[in-house]
């Protein structure tokens, strides 16, 4: 054999050996080059961030419960004026104690917001001017509805309204409605029913879901709570709880599908807390499919058993279920490991970001073990089998009353975690976590800075406040190379997201109708809205280029009804 062939047969074997090793880790590992990154972004949030969203103005509202008392931010003065001094470590007074912050991101610092009544394990929702409505909570906070009005000065803080929900909400699920400005609160303890903010009419009260009755478990503790909630773009609500969901039309209160029941076992809602997200919708079929995924969650007993300190191992498996059409079958597969109370953030890329949580145990005080320190990604449209794959580790344990969310800028905010019931630092397994973080996808490195659109700016003239249903409108950046033919435009509904429920999350693939390139590197395309509210509730939403699956920044833009003199 001459030396040419027995050098190219070399290289040959090699990479056959290479493209078995890839077969052989694919789903389990990635080059170290795609695992992406952590920042330390904070070392004292003061609060943890059982809650968290991020508004429009770039910053980020988080809180947990005032009952907490000493959180890790002192105020000054109380919020009735009185000045706080010398408050004895155990008391019971919060006021001078903040339970709320907001982070802002460009220049990495927090201010105290004020907080009147209790928010513990609460839901909220953002209306279609950006304004953060914000509902229920624990003891007196039962039945507050609360906004916040996101500013970039001192002026903006939380405003408790004179109306009250009629039915007491903790642990209870938002979503905002086609309608504008409507959003439903579903269910909470003990409490099988729904109602809309605003009421439907001055004196509506509340409406029975037996589906909520149904599917408690009272002797398993598996107790349903914090439903999953995703409107179909055919205007009805995806409603799971435990193992059974349910196709909602919450317009005549009447079921209008069953679909089977997910396998898999266990439980995957709170204190289950599986995760839950409906994947990217896609202009090529009008936004029509509507597709859901659920994964993780706990075993069957797994909240009384870890109360007796034997922390069963979490499911790991997840199942996607088309809503729309009539073929609504579950198609299960397997995460890479175990995983309960994570949280499931939709990336710019229309990947599933899988991040914080347990492998071990269940929600709720001190149930959970054996934190997932490695996120998982999932690209919903590669080869079954091969979509998962496992990021690079933190050091820093997420459990239960843990958040994280996408940022405008691409990378994944990470808060919180306290399993107990006050800020403990000391003497447990698992103290409270003030540290803010970051995670950094690979899509930032520089390597990708030739791919990534820059200088995202978005314009429309017909309307100023927005851009209204099936309206284009257009988008011009700046590309340091030649466009590849993979460019897409996506539109992402920020959550409000707490206990592993991202409220509203939603993201959308817009068509693009044309795209040229004019001087100096320049692009410009013309974009169309999504067609209908049912599709794309009113709202301010992050827009980004995605090139060759490098993203933009993210720019706000806002899709809405009608004409600007109904706003
Ligand atoms: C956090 O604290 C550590 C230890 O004191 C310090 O080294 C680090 O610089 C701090 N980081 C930030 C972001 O403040
Ligand atoms: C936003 O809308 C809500 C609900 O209609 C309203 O209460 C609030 O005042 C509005 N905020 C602004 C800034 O217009
Ligand atoms: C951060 O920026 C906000 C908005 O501009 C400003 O209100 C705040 O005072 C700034 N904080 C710090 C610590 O610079
Ligand atoms: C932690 O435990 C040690 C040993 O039992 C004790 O000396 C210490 O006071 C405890 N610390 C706190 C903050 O409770
Ligand atoms: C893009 O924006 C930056 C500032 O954000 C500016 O410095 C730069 O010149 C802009 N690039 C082009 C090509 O306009």
């Amino acid at each position: 054999m001459a030396m040419k062939e027995i050098f190219s047969s070399t290289i040959l074997k090699c990479l056959l050996v290479f493209v078995y090793l890839m077969i052989q880790f694919a789903g389990t590992t990635v080059a170290a080059g795609k695992q992406g990154r952590w920042q330390l972004l904070l070392n004292n949030t003061g609060v943890v961030a059982m809650h968290m969203a991020l508004t429009h103005r770039n910053t980020v509202v988080m809180f947990d419960q005032t009952e907490a008392g000493h959180s890790g931010y002192a105020m000054r003065r109380s919020h009735d004026g009185r000045r706080c001094l010398g408050i004895p470590r155990g008391s019971e007074d919060s006021s001078c104690w903040a339970h709320s912050v907001e982070y802002h991101i460009g220049n990495n610092s927090i201010k105290p917001l004020w907080l009147q009544s209790d928010t513990w394990c609460s839901s909220g929702s953002f209306l279609s001017n950006g304004t953060l409505l914000q509902t229920g909570g624990h003891g007196r906070g039962y039945r507050r509805i609360r906004q916040l009005e996101p500013c970039t000065n001192m002026v903006c803080n939380w405003r408790e309204l004179k109306s009250h929900l009629v039915e007491n909400r903790w642990y209870a699920t938002n979503q905002v409605l086609p309608e504008k400005d409507r959003v439903i609160v579903v269910g909470g303890r003990g409490t099988f029913t729904y109602e809309f903010v605003p009421k439907l009419t001055a004196n509506a009260g509340s409406y029975d879901l037996p589906f909520l009755q149904q599917t408690f478990n009272r002797r398993q503790a598996e107790n349903n709570l914090y439903p999953f909630i995703h409107l179909s773009s055919d205007g009805h609500l995806f409603i799971f709880a435990n193992r059974d969901s349910i196709l909602f039309n919450y317009k005549r209160n009447r079921v209008v599908k069953n679909f089977p029941r997910m396998p898999g076992g266990g439980s995957r809602n709170y204190p289950g807390s599986g995760s839950s997200v409906i994947l990217p919708l896609d202009h090529t079929d009008d936004f029509q499919k509507t597709e859901v995924m659920v994964c993780g969650g706990a075993s069957s007993g797994a909240y009384h058993s870890a109360r007796q300190g034997n922390f069963l191992e979490g499911l790991s498996s997840c199942g996607r279920l088309v809503i729309t059409g009539d073929r609504n079958e579950w198609a299960m597969e397997e995460m890479p490991g175990p995983r309960l109370m994570q949280d499931m953030v939709i990336l710019p890329t229309g990947h599933i970001l899988m991040i914080n949580g347990a492998r071990q145990g269940s929600a709720g005080w001190n149930n959970a073990h054996n934190p997932s320190l490695q996120p998982y990604l999932y690209k919903p449209k590669d080869r079954l089998h091969n979509r998962f794959s496992v990021l690079k580790s933190t050091k820093v344990a997420r459990l239960y009353h843990s958040s994280a969310i996408l940022l405008p800028d691409g990378r994944v905010l990470v808060a919180g975690s306290n399993p107990n019931r006050r800020y403990t630092y000391d003497n447990v397994t698992y103290p409270t976590e003030l540290r803010l973080q970051a995670f950094v996808p690979h899509y930032m490195g520089p390597y990708y800075h030739n791919s990534r659109p820059l200088n995202v700016s978005t314009h429309y003239s017909k309307n100023p406040y927005g851009v209204l249903y099936g309206e284009e409108f257009n988008v011009r950046f700046w590309l340091a190379s030649r466009p590849s033919n993979e460019i897409e435009f996506t539109a992402y509904s920020p959550p409000f997201t707490t206990h592993s429920n991202s409220m509203n999350q939603r993201m959308l693939r817009l068509k693009c109708n044309s795209l040229k390139r004019e001087k100096g590197g320049f692009m410009r395309a013309v974009i169309e809205a999504p067609s209908s509210s049912n599709v794309a509730p009113s709202g301010y939403y992050m827009l980004t280029v995605v090139n060759e699956g490098i993203p933009s920044t993210s720019q706000w833009i806002r899709f809405m009804h009608h004409s600007p003199w109904t706003m």
